[in-house]
């Protein structure tokens, strides 16, 4: 992931729907500071939802953290997911359009991955996820 990570950092925990929205006021919060559009705040805070709502549905909960990061030319936001749930098995298949093993749209991974500009994700079957995702201002 390029970029530092700045001394900003926030972590919120994911345990309930406030807790999602209340990721969702921190990224938008964090992408203004970062000086992101308008139509980028609302990319990074889309797709922040998304992941926070997997946390939550398919992690059994976790945290958000979002920070600023700065790579000397750009400031963005960052944020990463994780939780210690059951991990994805075949993440090729989760990260396909339209696949869903909960009865959603199965379009929260695939609409998240394309809202940011990067985007990283690791998993272990029955040790959690974690998925990284940066936005930069243009
Ligand atoms: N944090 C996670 N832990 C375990 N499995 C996950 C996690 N996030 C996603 N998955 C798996 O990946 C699948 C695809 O996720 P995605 O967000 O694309 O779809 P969905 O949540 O099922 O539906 P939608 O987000 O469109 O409402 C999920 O159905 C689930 O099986
Ligand atoms: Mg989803």
């Amino acid at each position: 992931m390029t970029g530092s990570a700045g001394a900003d950092l926030q972590v919120q925990a994911i345990g309930n729907d406030e807790d999602v929205v209340r990721v969702r006021q921190l990224v938008r919060t964090v992408a203004v500071a970062a000086k992101l559009s308008l139509v980028d705040q609302t990319k990074v805070v889309t797709a922040a939802s998304e992941l926070a709502r997997n946390t939550l549905v398919y992690g059994g909960g976790g945290q958000a953290e979002v920070s600023t990061v700065d790579n000397g030319k750009r400031r963005g936001v960052r944020v990463v997911f994780s939780d210690s749930g059951p991990g994805i098995a075949d993440l090729d298949l989760a990260l396909t359009d339209g696949y869903t093993s909960g009865g959603g749209l199965g379009l929260g991974l695939s609409g998240a991955r394309r809202l940011v500009d990067e985007f990283e994700l690791e998993t272990a079957v029955g040790a959690g996820t974690t998925v990284a995702v940066v936005k930069w201002a243009r």
